[in-house]
């Protein structure tokens, strides 16, 4: 056994070396709608990642100037910015991972389905450009409703015969950021060392947050955990309202996107034990062909989906509560897809 654990730890020693004479390697990612809201941020938290190499900014208007911008900070990417149709061939051509927080934003008083009918349609033509021109990426979907957008996406890549469920991912990173932030501050733990899963969908109620599995673990009242249930779900509507009419979660969506972003590019590279929760293809729930739940990413894509774990029963009654939202959702993408 002492032989044994001095093999293990040369061995160790030697992946770890082998680690890191690795070169890092080449990566492109492109976002669409970088000059938006969130798009402009994320730009400038991307060119921070060294994991970038290519940095490709689209927009319908206005990426040469933020292309421009942002390629000054001396960090390793290349930067380019694509303005217009005519352009987006170009800005897709290579890419590893594709981010797309593209379209309209919610204004006070509506749902994220009221974005349905502008944001469909954008993210059908830019699903439909992915299929053509960089059919292996990573798909990071941000633009709303996502429960839709995803399915959407999915149609229009089968359609085009470069469907493969392991590269789409719907973004409800920022679910699981706020869940953080507001159980840190109820459970009174280090911020930084919190984790809760995130689970379901991303709108209202669709999104649950399993604080029964919550870690460093804390012992609160149902009452608070049914509150930072609600805040979770209701944490988009928080903004949209603070801000008042000048659009949605912008910075925080940055955020999330970048990390959301630099696990896809990760799992890519083959870092090991890889998980975030995502809405993806998934057969956890029968009735929900989409379902957000924690994911192991790698070289791949989606490599694994991890189960659910216990619930308690306020958590059963959540994932009850969210089927049919989460159904009609789904079936509402895949039919605007097929029309
Ligand atoms: P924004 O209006 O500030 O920016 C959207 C950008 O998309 C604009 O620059 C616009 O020119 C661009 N765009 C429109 N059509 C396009 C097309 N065909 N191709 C490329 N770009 C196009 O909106 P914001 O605040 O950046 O939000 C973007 C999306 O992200 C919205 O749908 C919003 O609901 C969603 N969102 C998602 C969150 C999530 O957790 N998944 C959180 C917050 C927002």
């Amino acid at each position: 056994s002492i032989l044994r654990s001095v093999q293990s730890a040369v061995s160790r020693s030697i992946t770890r070396r082998g680690y890191a004479t690795e070169p890092v390697p080449e990566r492109k990612v492109a976002i669409l709608g970088a000059a938006g809201g969130i798009g402009q941020p994320l730009s400038l938290l991307m060119k921070l990642n060294p994991l970038v190499s290519t940095l490709s900014l689209y927009d319908i208007a206005g990426t040469p100037g933020v292309a421009a911008d942002v390629s000054h900070i001396n960090s390793r990417s290349q930067v380019t910015g694509y303005a217009g149709e005519d352009e987006l061939g170009k800005a897709l051509e290579g890419a590893d991972v594709v981010i797309i927080p593209a379209g309209v934003p919610r204004k006070p008083g509506m749902t994220r389905d009221d974005l349905f009918n502008i944001n469909a349609g954008i993210v059908k033509s830019l699903a439909t450009a992915i299929s053509k021109y960089c059919p292996h990426a990573l798909v990071n979907m941000i633009s709303n409703p996502v429960n839709s957008t995803v399915p959407i996406a999915a149609e229009v890549f089968k359609k085009a015969g470069t469907y493969d469920e392991k590269r789409l991912f719907g973004v409800t990173t920022l679910d699981v950021v706020r869940a953080k932030t507001f159980y840190a501050g109820k459970a009174n733990v280090p911020v930084a060392e919190v984790n809760v899963p995130v689970i379901g969908g991303h709108a209202g109620v669709t999104i649950l947050p399993l604080f029964s599995q919550a870690s460093p673990q804390a012992n609160l009242d149902d009452d608070v955990i049914k509150a930072l249930t609600a805040r979770t779900q209701d944490g988009g509507t928080e903004v949209v309202t603070a801000k008042a009419g000048k659009g949605s979660a912008t910075l925080s969506m940055a955020y999330a996107g970048a990390i959301f972003a630099d696990a896809c590019l990760k799992g890519l590279n083959g870092v090991p034990d890889v998980v975030e929760c995502s809405y993806v293809q998934s057969n956890l729930i029968a009735e929900l062909p989409f379902f957000a739940s924690k994911v192991r990413i790698g070289k791949n894509g989606v490599e694994e989906i991890l189960g659910l774990g216990s619930l308690s029963d306020f958590e059963k009654q959540g994932l009850e509560n969210l089927k049919s939202e989460l159904k009609s959702s789904i079936e509402k993408g895949i039919k605007f897809a097929s029309q």
